[in-house]
Order: C-alpha cells, then sequence, then structure tokens
C-alpha cells in the first residue's frame, strides 16, 4: 500500500505512513466537534442555487453535439463557489468515499504508488474506479470525477499488468516510435480499469546519477526526453475522446533532475539561460504534442519553490509556451511553499496564484477546500483565477467523453498483461541493452551444447528487474507480479543440449562451465529513497559474487540491473563482457534475446557512465573522462 508522506520534514528522509480515510474522518469529525477549521461541508445555503439531482442529459454542458468551449462554459455558469473549489480539489483514494465525493464535488481522485484496491485485480480497480464514479455523478451537476495513477512503466500498480523498461532503458533505446506503442498499451490496460489519467511521462533531465529518480529520465540531455514525448501521441492517441485514450501529465516542471548533488526535491542552481536550455525543451515538446497536463516539481529554483513560481508557472509555462491544459500539484508539493509542516492559508494562496489549477492534496483536502475559499472570499485568490483553473480542468473532463462514458470499459480489461503487450515490452527490453564490453567477442553466447552457470542477486527477481513504482511504490523482491525472470529467459532461451545451472551466490561453480552470467545491480528505491550522496559501487554480495565466479577460472558475463550507471571502473577489466540492462520490467527474456543474438544489442548510452563516483555530476561535453561516453554501445560482431 502506498505509503502517505507526512509534511516534508527539511532533510530528504521521511517516513511516509499512510492514514486510513477512517481515522482522518475522525479526526476531521474531531476537529468539527471541537470547532475547529476541519471542513464540514459546503455552508449550509452555499448551493442554494444548484439544481437538485443530476439534470437531464439535454442541459447544454451535457450535450456531445455542442462545442466543447460552450459546454464547459454553460457549465461554469451553473457552478457555485463550492462547486469550483471541489473541481480543483484531488484526494487520495484512501481518504476519501463516494459519499464525499458527492458531498464536496470533488473534481479528482488519485491513486498514490501501490495504492490499490483488495483484491488487487483489474476487475477490482475497475469496481472502484465505478463506485468514485457513481459518487461523483450523484452530485448536483453530476460532474465526472477523473483519476490519476503513475502508469509510469505500464500500469504498475496493477497485479498482472505488462511492465515496461523504465525510462532510462527506453532512452537507451532511443526509439520514438516504440515509446509511442508502449504508450498507447499502457493507457490501453489504464482504460481496462477505467482510469484515464496518467501522471506519465516523467521529461526531466538527469544531470546527476545520485538522483534517486534518475531512472524515471529518458536521458541527461534535452534531446532525448524531447524526442520520446512520442508516448505522449499514444497515450492520448489521435483524440482524448478514444476509448483507449488517456489525458498525459507531462512532469516534472521544471528543473527537477538539475538539483545541486542530485538530491531529491532539491534546490536547481541555474541561471535563467541555462534552465531553458537544458530543462525546458521536453516540455516545450511535450505542449506542442498536446499534453494534456503538466504536474510541478517539488524542487526549487535558485531557492524559491516551483510550487509557488508564479513566473515559471504562469508567465513562462501558461503564457510564453501556451500551454492550455490544467496545472496539477505534486503530492503535498503544495504545502512545502511556505517551509512550515502542515497546510498554511499562505501556502494555498501563492500556489493556486502561481498557477496551479488542482492540488493534489491526498489526506489535507478537507483543509485545502476550506482555505481557498476563505482565500477567494476574502479576494485574496481572484475569482477570475477560480474560473481559469476549473475552466480548464473541464476542458480535459469533456474532451475525455467522461460525461458520454464515465464508467469503466470492461471490454478492455482483458487487455492488461496481454500476449501482444508483453511481447512489445520484450521487444523494448531487447532494444534497451547496452553492450558496453565484450573481450574476445564472447557475446553472444552459443544456445546449444553449452554449459552456462547463471548466478547474482537480481537473476531471478522479477521485482528487483522491475524496479521502483511496481506494485508497490518503492517496489520490491521476488514475484511481485507474474513474468518472466532473466533467468527464466535464459532458460528458455537454450537448446536442451546445453546445461543451466544457478545458484545467487555462485556457488557450486567450477572450471567445467564455459560462461557464467552474473545478474546484479540495485534494488528497487523511489524518489527520495534512491538517492546516493555516497559511493556508488556494487554492493559487496554482488562484488563477492563475482569474485567467486572468476576464481573458477570461468569468464563472467555481468549484467547489470539498475536505474543508474554505477561505478564499476575498479573490477571491469576483469569482467568478460559487460550489459547494462538498465530496469527492464516484467519481460526478462527480452535480457536472453541479446545474450544468445536473437537480436545484436543496439541500445546506446543515454547517461555518460562515469570513471568514479568522485565525477558527479558528469555528462556530455564537460570535459571529463567517463568510462563509457553518452552514445556508447557495442553491437555484434564486436570484440575489444
Ligand atoms: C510523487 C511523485 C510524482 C507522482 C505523485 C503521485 O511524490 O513526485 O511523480 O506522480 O507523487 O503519486
Amino acid at each position: 500500500m502506498r505509503t502517505l508522506r507526512l509534511p516534508l520534514p527539511r532533510r530528504r528522509t521521511r517516513t511516509r505512513v499512510l492514514i486510513g480515510g477512517l481515522i482522518v474522518a475522525l479526526l476531521a469529525g474531531g476537529l468539527a466537534v471541537a470547532g475547529l477549521t476541519a471542513a464540514s461541508g459546503p455552508p449550509a445555503g452555499s448551493d442554494a442555487a444548484a439544481p437538485a439531482g443530476t439534470p437531464p442529459a439535454d442541459v447544454t454542458y451535457r450535450d456531445p453535439h455542442v462545442p466543447v468551449d460552450a459546454r464547459v462554459a454553460d457549465l461554469l455558469a451553473r457552478m457555485t463557489l463550492d462547486d469550483k473549489i471541489g473541481q480543483m480539489t484531488q484526494a487520495e483514494r484512501a481518504s476519501v468515499t463516494p459519499d464525499d465525493l458527492t458531498r464536496y464535488r470533488l473534481g479528482s481522485v488519485l491513486s498514490g504508488g501501490g495504492s490499490a484496491p483488495t483484491p488487487n485485480t483489474p476487475a477490482s480497480w475497475a469496481d472502484m474506479y465505478d463506485r468514485f464514479q457513481d459518487g461523483a455523478l450523484a452530485a448536483p451537476l453530476g460532474v465526472p470525477v477523473i483519476y490519476g495513477v503513475d502508469a509510469v512503466h505500464g500500469h504498475n500498480n496493477v497485479v498482472g499488468a505488462t511492465i515496461f523498461p523504465h525510462n532510462i532503458g527506453l532512452g537507451a533505446a532511443g526509439d520514438p516510435d516504440l515509446v509511442e506503442r508502449i504508450g498507447r498499451a499502457t493507457a490501453t490496460e489504464m482504460r481496462g480499469t477505467g482510469i484515464p489519467w496518467n501522471f506519465a511521462p516523467c521529461l526531466c533531465v538527469v544531470r546527476n546519477d545520485r538522483w534517486g529518480r534518475g531512472y524515471e529520465s529518458f536521458g541527461e540531455t534535452p534531446a532525448l526526453p524531447s524526442a520520446m514525448t512520442s508516448v505522449i501521441t499514444g497515450m492520448q492517441g489521435p483524440s482524448l475522446a478514444d476509448p483507449t485514450s488517456v489525458l498525459a501529465t507531462a512532469k516534472h516542471y521544471l528543473g527537477d533532475g538539475g538539483t545541486t548533488g542530485g538530491v531529491d526535491q532539491g534546490d536547481t542552481e541555474l541561471p535563467e539561460a541555462e534552465l531553458r536550455r537544458v530543462h525546458l525543451p521536453p516540455f516545450q515538446a511535450a505542449i506542442a504534442r498536446g499534453v494534456g497536463s503538466i504536474m510541478v516539481s517539488y524542487n526549487s529554483w535558485n531557492g524559491s519553490k516551483l510550487h509557488g513560481h508564479r513566473y515559471l508557472v504562469t508567465d513562462v509555462l501558461k503564457t510564453e509556451l501556451g500551454f492550455t491544459g490544467f496545472v496539477v500539484s505534486d503530492w503535498n508539493g503544495i504545502d512545502q511553499i511556505d517551509g512550515v509542516p502542515g497546510l498554511s492559508a499562505a501556502d494555498v494562496r501563492q500556489a493556486v496564484n502561481a498557477g496551479i489549477d488542482m492540488a493534489m492534496v491526498p489526506t489535507d483536502w478537507r483543509r485545502f477546500i476550506d482555505l481557498l475559499r476563505t482565500e477567494v472570499e476574502a479576494g485574496r485568490v481572484a475569482m477570475d483565477r477560480v474560473d481559469d483553473a476549473v475552466r480548464r480542468i473541464l476542458t480535459k473532463k469533456v474532451e475525455l467523453g467522461l460525461f458520454e462514458r464515465p464508467y469503466a470499459d470492461r471490454s478492455l480489461t482483458a487487455s492488461i498483461g496481454a500476449p501482444a503487450h508483453r511481447a512489445l515490452a520484450r521487444e523494448a527490453v531487447g532494444a534497451s541493452q547496452v553492450l558496453l564490453r565484450n573481450t574476445g567477442g564472447i557475446l553472444p553466447l552459443d544456445p546449444a551444447g553449452n554449459r552456462i552457470f547463471v548466478a547474482g542477486s537480481n537473476a531471478d527477481d522479477i521485482g528487483h528487474q522491475s524496479g521502483g513504482w511496481t506494485i508497490t511504490w518503492q517496489g520490491g523482491s521476488g514475484p511481485i507480479t507474474p513474468g518472466t525472470s532473466i533467468l527464466a529467459g535464459i532458460r528458455a532461451a537454450v537448446d536442451p543440449s546445453t546445461q543451466v545451472t544457478y545458484d545467487a551466490t555462485g556457488t557450486g561453480i567450477d572450471s567445467s562451465y564455459r560462461v557464467a552470467v552474473a545478474v546484479v545491480g540495485e534494488t528497487p528505491y523511489a524518489e527520495g529513497e534512491g538517492d546516493r550522496p555516497a559511493a556508488m559501487g556494487l554492493r559487496d554480495t554482488d562484488l563477492a559474487t563475482i569474485e567467486r565466479l572468476r576464481a573458477a577460472g570461468v569468464p563472467v558475463v555481468v549484467v547489470l540491473v539498475s536505474g543508474r550507471p554505477l561505478d564499476v571502473a575498479g573490477q571491469v577489466s576483469g569482467w568478460a563482457a559487460l550489459l547494462a540492462s538498465w530496469l527492464p520490467g516484467t519481460e526478462g527474456a527480452g535480457v536472453a534475446d541479446v545474450l544468445f543474438g536473437v537480436r545484436a544489442p543496439t541500445g546506446k548510452l543515454p547517461l555518460t557512465w562515469m570513471a568514479g563516483a568522485d565525477q558527479q555530476p558528469i555528462h556530455d561535453g564537460d570535459g571529463q573522462s567517463p568510462l563509457y561516453p553518452y552514445g556508447f554501445g557495442l553491437t555484434y560482431p564486436s570484440a575489444d
């Protein structure tokens, strides 16, 4: 279950403990009894003008034959202040009920990473989605809710969904058409659970490999993320009204990959010209592709929080770049503006006036509603600003066809984890592999008449090869969801005449084996939990495994499953081959396709590979001497 962030302390480390809806309701109830500030729903009489019951289908805003802007204008004119503020409010599924959607007219619900119904099945997701929709439609104006998830490498919260390689691997593949097809497959699986809004793609430009979110980036230059905005076209399709389309979200605006020291949610200390040169182009490309929403980043720019940055969010993004979709905050990101834990009037006022249209306030959504209502009534947030935000949100809901088709399309549920999607994921895994070393042309391996010893902590672990944002927010270990481990892929690839032996630590290896494959690397992480401020080498257990294999006199092929380059310069000369596998997801057979030459490696480094951690940050053209340069990658035949 996705953990809830408590108000973020100044330091990176934080404990996120999800407080269930019941506890929050009790707290709110207690505050109400105490006469404190808990929201107790729209004040009596505030909806006197609202019509009772969902309006008839022939009302203008419900007529699909009327132009979108006219429908939105009609609906906006019928809305009370509480209707409008409700549309600007997004709550987390575990902290809200369908009845709350009715009462508070909430515009959106999200699943934080790993926040899933029980049982975690596609049908259960679709049922949950439909129940929230029932609640939204029962409100006086019957505005459908828009439900959002992080489907950042497939519909990754759902057990059984196809898990694609994380973005860093897709950057290595360097194929915009492939990425567009992945976007379409992901969108189809999402709509199989009803969900029409994806908080993806991350278009961050990773400039420091210490950052815990580098694997969510397509690469270290603006060119790669800009090219891979093709995923937006895949997700949003030819029309948002297509039943298999979802609203995409370009995130995180702006500069999240450029913080000093690679600190997650840190400070991006750059002159404006460099901020624009490095970090803005992917968002310009996303806007050119019609991206429907943009998420603001946690980081600061030269000490000012992006969540309160009117110049960047309104003057640059909306006015200069002409972004017409809506801007959503990040999880409790508004809370960070004033630097004091706990949502304040100042936080809310500054965020909305900066240009944030929808507030991701997972549990504190009642307080957000109360604070914003007070700010508007006091004239500190203009009604025009509220109307602009609501107009942007409603426009996307109408374009998505949510008024006509608010419920899950159950005919799409079977697409989740479908063979065609898994085949696409396997293709992407193969295309993302980067061959960095191949002594004597030891690769590709002979699938017949061979004796292969497989070892390593990441050889037989779907969770490790999938990385963070998989079933749970941080990801996990073991068979967390159906898929093919790298070991299983190897076993399936060989001829019966070949013996494959596996032991995670390499125990049992002897000189009778012709080759050893050590699948090593990182264990899953997400966000700040993945920051690496110190050493960036392999874990001792992996180093010991590799040495055990080498001590038997067997050539070792190292397959590195990680979200970033690691500091391997001190060991790599003893390895026969090195294959950067990144975070391949559920279709590990794609790695075997390259190991056995079913397809040649074509991946190219999307990141400069350090010769030592002391080189960080390191990137193309900075004058440093890396172990492997940006864009490097061997193919077959190759022998270095
Ligand atoms: C997280 C991430 C963001 C994600 C959001 C909702 O903190 O920063 O990428 O979309 O919360 O899960």
